[in-house]
């Protein structure tokens, strides 16, 4: 074979189709709001369009990415669309997505510090700085005891602090042994299921897994939970886990941190703190009490991911002691082995979350707080809570419709007041239009509709058009009469 053939992309090609993509990519965010925020294609509508067999030889890059315009972009719902208002948002923001094409570009796996020293310093500089730019627990810095690192997801991060919370009470016993005490964890009714996937992972089992009941606002009820505490112990079990929530993922619920970190401190409990969207809201002076309590929390977590402008994957996790998180997830096979390792002076992130390899996900991170700054962060967040408090107004003061729960920041529950299947068909003719895409919840036992407000580039304009659709979308449905 000759050496000099291969298939490779020239640089000179990837200097031009580069410059096409991020064109492209341009250009979908000037026209993002012409195509249906929801997909509207039926299953296997994208598939039947792909050939059943892979192309026996390589295809011009145009003809890829026109592909990508005629067949797969119908098949794409719009998270990046101002008019997108469902479940939290995955927001994106330029310097993210250069960010990303860079780490892409320098392809690192930042399995060790020496595999990358960037990639680790880089990282644990950025997440000390966001302990100082949401103003955590200073415990939570790598210059103290604990640290941070960079999850795909808060369901790592949860799985993450459930593991290295069944060691600590274990004396890291299930590791090498297996789990053979009766471990038992907390959580509120609503606290998200990526909980109860963690327990089963870890080898606890759901069954352990205990929800307690919360409160008219939809938080964890502390007295409850230390009632169920005492019946568990008087039981013969060990209970050893309590994931609390800034911001719950039905309506953003606020679980009472000070008095849930009371009592995991009275019994030696891990204390897991979940802000998957809501802790970006700490960006802002004002909003920083739904941190109130933090202090007592062994981990915590938000995903910049959700509501602080850098695309997805990115999950900021916090731990108070890594030694335990690391003696957790530590491995050392012969080949990982290298000097700046054995000198104990450096981090391996590695042992810090599931998987061996990483990429360099703190580039994005950096570049959208480079970009942004702190100020210019704090003004989206206070914009877009502001917009969903004006929303809240409009609900309450139109007759047919309520709010069901309270809006603290960015996200408001609401119904229209004819009943279930009403605002059923409420949100099926509204997502079927285009216009909008809105999810829905169920909250003392009623069909809810949620308005969450964080996408990147929604504005005023955006809002009010989405409150005048819902109106008026209502008012053809009463007309309508399909509904009683
Ligand atoms: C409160 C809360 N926790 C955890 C998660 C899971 O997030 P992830 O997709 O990062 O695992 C979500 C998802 O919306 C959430 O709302």
């Amino acid at each position: 074979m000759p050496e000099s053939k291969n298939f490779h992309m020239s640089p000179g090609e990837f200097r031009r189709y580069g410059r096409a993509v991020v064109d492209w990519i341009a250009d979908y965010y000037e026209t993002i709001e012409t195509f249906p925020v929801l997909s509207q294609v039926k299953p296997g509508q994208i598939s039947d369009q792909l050939p059943d067999m892979p192309p026996e030889t390589g295809e011009a890059f145009d003809r890829i990415l026109k592909d990508v315009d005629d067949i797969l972009l119908p098949g794409v719902t719009h998270w990046q669309s101002p008019n997108f208002f469902a479940y939290f948002p995955a927001n994106a923001s330029g310097p993210a997505i250069l960010g990303e094409l860079l780490s892409a570009g320098l392809g690192v796996q930042g399995m060790l510090w020496s595999t990358s020293p960037a990639c680790t310093e880089l990282e644990t500089r950025v997440l000390d700085w966001l302990v100082d730019m949401l103003a955590l627990p200073e415990g939570f810095k790598s210059t103290a005891k604990g640290g941070g690192v960079i999850q795909d997801s808060a369901s790592g991060a949860a799985l993450c602090a459930v593991l290295a919370a069944r060691e600590r009470v274990t004396g890291h016993g299930v590791n090498v042994k297996g789990c053979r005490e009766p471990l038992v964890a907390y959580v509120s009714t609503q606290t998200h299921s990526s909980v109860e996937k963690a327990v089963k992972i870890a080898g606890v089992g759901s069954d352990n897994l205990h929800l307690i009941p919360v409160d008219a606002d939809f938080a964890l009820r502390p007295e409850a939970l230390a009632e169920q505490i005492k019946i568990d112990h008087k039981a013969g079990c060990t209970p050893f886990f309590v994931c609390g929530t800034v911001g719950t993922t039905s309506s953003n619920a606020m679980d009472p941190l000070p008095e849930i970190g009371r009592i995991c401190r009275e019994e030696g409990l891990w204390f897991h703190v979940d802000a998957a969207m809501s802790g970006t809201a700490a960006l802002c002076p004002e909003y920083r009490h739904i941190h109130a309590g933090l202090e007592l929390a062994d981990s915590y977590c938000f995903n910049p991911h959700k509501w602080m402008f850098t695309n997805f994957d990115c999950d900021c996790f916090f731990v108070k002691d890594r030694e335990t998180l690391v003696r957790t997830l530590s491995i050392l096979p012969e080949y990982l082995r290298n000097t700046a390792s054995n000198s104990g002076e450096v981090i391996d992130y590695r042992d810090w979350h599931v998987p061996l390899g990483r990429r360099f996900r703190s580039l994005k991170l950096w570049f959208v707080l480079r970009h942004y700054g702190v100020e210019g962060l704090q003004h989206h967040v206070r914009k877009h809570v502001q917009l969903a408090q004006d929303f809240a107004g409009w609900v309450d003061a139109a007759k047919e419709f309520e709010c069901v729960a309270p809006a603290p920041l960015n996200l408001v529950c609401f119904r229209h007041t004819s009943g279930e299947a009403f605002n059923k068909e409420l949100v099926e003719r509204l997502n079927r239009s285009g216009k909008l895409f809105l999810t829905h919840t169920t909250l003392n036992d009623q069909y809810v509709l949620r308005m969450c407000i964080g996408q990147t580039h929604t504005d005023e304009r955006h809002v009010k058009r989405a409150w005048h659709l819902i109106q008026d979308t209502a008012e053809k449905i009463e007309q309508d009469g399909l509904v009683p």
